[in-house]
């Protein structure tokens, strides 16, 4: 495995293996990697011939107030598990190297990204969408695979790649979570012991919500409301940011459960935001 530091290094080795038939599977991340991240490497090396794991906190998809410059970082630690994953290349370039000081070149995706995380973090979409078309560039991969946790991050991204004719198979990966339940992610590693069962609330009341409607409630107003309360009572937030139904493909607002609805949630416990979904699909 090898550890390249610089976007020209980078672009110019995936474009020698490129031109040897060599398929990239990509896998973006910010860094402070775990069993989530491993699971992303592991369908990445079924779609290509070598994997590049890109660890970049990246500061444009931040807002002013929020957790940039405390944003766990561990590089050591991530390499071992990169190796231990058998991924060929990580990528781990600077600030500086991706953004230079005259950047001003931002991609922007104006429908997916309006609602839903997107009413909470101005800008933050922005920021994702145009680093990982600066991604695709600089790594030039056959697919790159994204979390479902961020579902819509993963739609927006499909939508980017789409719209901007970048010839890369997007892969949406299942939700890896730990054994109460709760969303892997990065972000857990702010929640103090006591915070952390409340959060595991969270999948427990997305899972009644599934019950609910495996047992024939298909209107979304209230699977949205007991989800709401049983958030309420189970995971006791702090703040409640979102809860909601939404068609999957569009990320619009639906009254019933059709095709593949998306039942998602935003909420804080104490300061750490956190971010969980389910998909309801139609005749399951
Ligand atoms: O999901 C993440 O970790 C980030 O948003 C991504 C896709 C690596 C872009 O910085």
């Amino acid at each position: 495995m090898i550890v390249i530091p610089a976007s020209r290094e980078m672009q110019a080795l995936a474009l020698e293996h490129m031109r040897s038939g060599r398929r990239i599977g990509l896998v973006p991340t910010m860094g402070f990697l775990h069993e989530g991240h491993i699971s992303l490497v592991r369908i990445a090396k079924e779609h290509s011939d070598l994997v590049v794991l890109t660890s970049f906190v990246n500061p444009t998809q931040f807002g002013p107030q929020e957790d940039f410059s405390r944003y766990p970082r561990d590089n050591e630690r991530d390499d071992a598990l990169c190796r231990q994953a058998g991924v060929d290349i990580v990528f781990r370039p600077s600030p500086h190297d991706i953004y230079g000081r005259d950047h001003s070149v931002y991609v922007d995706e104006t429908s997916l990204s309006s609602g839903l995380c997107g009413r909470f973090r101005p800008g933050h979409f922005r920021g994702v969408v145009t680093i990982v078309a600066k991604l695709f560039n600089i790594t030039m991969p056959h697919a790159a695979v994204f979390g479902r946790k961020d579902a819509q991050q993963a739609r927006v991204i499909e939508q980017m790649a789409r719209d901007l004719n970048f010839p890369v198979k997007i892969v949406v990966a299942p939700i890896v979570r730990e054994s109460d339940g709760l969303a892997m992610s990065s972000r857990n590693a702010y929640l103090s012991p006591s915070e952390r069962i409340r959060a595991a609330g969270i999948y427990a009341s997305l899972l009644l919500v599934e019950r609910l409607y495996a047992d024939g409630v298909t209107e979304t107003a209230v699977l949205v409301e007991r989800l709401r309360s049983e958030i309420v009572s189970r995971a006791q937030p702090d703040e409640i940011q979102y809860v909601e139904a939404v068609d999957y493909g569009t990320l619009k607002p639906v009254d019933t459960v059709k095709d593949a609805t998306l039942i998602a949630v935003a909420v804080k416990i104490g300061q750490t935001r956190l971010i969980d979904n389910i998909l309801l699909l139609a005749g399951t």
